[in-house]
């Protein structure tokens, strides 16, 4: 263990998105845009903005399309901004918002995929089909989140033979990457490990990322278990924001700075600085109103907040 671990891996940060659509409070825009600058500003270089979905299916993310306009990230940070698109409809609105890269999402399971998006997995791949051909034309950098690949809000365990029917299907598309998403955080290590190392027969290591929620505290563990099978690219939320609104039991995403902290501590480096990290998750904090579940910036704000007392 931990002879062939990688020097640096990418961080692709979804807080403003699976964060913000879980909150029931609404975030105001320049509030959103405050939050996201403030995660540029420690280095993250994917961001995944909002979601251009229905807003009668999530609220909280109506605004997206103002919110792409009035964001104006300085172009030395060299942030790639992205935003969730179910649709050519939501595809319409990444293009008006001169957004390079799209994020489709389907389910592994077919009762999630339902409800979170209205469409059978047979109906899903269609629809990503058609908005994957129009964006790789209009020369787009396309990703695809498949949900649900280990487990299921109502169907429980996912075959791995039907994760690797569907990441197939998504690859015949020319998707550029493919994030694995364990909606519910009910993956643990080894799964992870056999899940990735069976997909490596087919899928180039590059274009695989892996997205943990830590609903049941297996999120670090499992990044452990990616790295180690090779994975270079994780996702993760602002102070461990998040959740799926459509699979009861999605509590927050593996938090940024957990993520980040233990990273640096193995010696991979990720180009994020780790103290304007909890600046921003302290603005997020202030933002919504309460603390936010993520460990470290839990346990950084109480030494700050110790050190002040003891300055004073
Ligand atoms: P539907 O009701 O079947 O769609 O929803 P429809 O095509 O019949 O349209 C219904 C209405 O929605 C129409 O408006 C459309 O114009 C509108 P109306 O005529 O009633 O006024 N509409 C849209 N509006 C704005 N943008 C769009 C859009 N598309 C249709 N793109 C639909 C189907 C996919 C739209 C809906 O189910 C939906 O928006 N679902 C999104 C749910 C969602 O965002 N879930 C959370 C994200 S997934 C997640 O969190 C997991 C992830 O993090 C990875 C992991 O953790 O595993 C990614
Ligand atoms: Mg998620």
């Amino acid at each position: 263990m931990f002879e062939a671990l990688p020097t640096s891996i990418q961080v692709f940060e979804v807080g403003p998105r699976d964060g913000l659509q879980n909150e029931s409070a609404m975030v105001a825009t320049a509030d959103k845009i405050k939050l996201i600058q403030a995660i540029a500003e420690a280095g993250l270089k994917q961001i995944e903005i909002t979601s251009f979905v229905s807003p009668k299916w999530i609220p909280q993310l109506a605004d997206g399309a103002t919110l792409a306009k009035e964001l104006h990230l300085p172009p030395a940070l060299g942030v790639q901004t992205s935003a969730l698109v179910p649709n050519l409809k939501g595809y319409e609105s990444a293009v008006q918002a001169d957004l390079k890269q799209i994020n489709l999402f389907m389910s592994a399971s077919q009762s999630h995929s339902k409800k979170n998006i209205n469409k059978t997995i047979e109906q899903a791949l269609a629809a990503m089909a058609e908005v994957a051909t129009v964006a790789k034309a209009d020369g787009k950098r396309v990703r695809c989140y498949l949900s649900t690949v280990f487990a299921c809000p109502y169907e429980g365990k996912i075959a791995a033979d039907s994760v690797s029917a569907i990441v197939e299907k998504l690859l015949a598309m020319d998707i550029d990457e493919i994030s694995l998403g364990d909606t519910i955080g009910a993956a643990t290590p080894k799964e992870v490990f056999q899940m990735v190392k069976s997909l490596a027969k087919d899928v180039s290591l590059s274009a695989l990322a892996l997205h943990f929620h830590d609903t049941r505290g297996t999120a670090l563990a499992n990044v452990v278990a990616g790295l180690e099978a090779g994975v270079t690219i994780f996702d993760s939320s602002l102070g461990g924001l998040g959740g799926c609104p459509y699979a009861p039991g999605a509590s927050g995403n593996l938090a940024t700075e957990d993520l980040v902290f233990m990273l640096h501590g193995m010696g991979i480096k990720t180009g994020i600085d780790l103290e304007k990290l909890v600046d921003a998750g302290l603005l997020a904090q202030k933002i919504l109103g309460k603390k936010l579940p993520g460990r470290y910036l839990m346990a950084r704000l109480a030494e700050r907040e110790q050190s002040m007392k003891a300055t004073a």
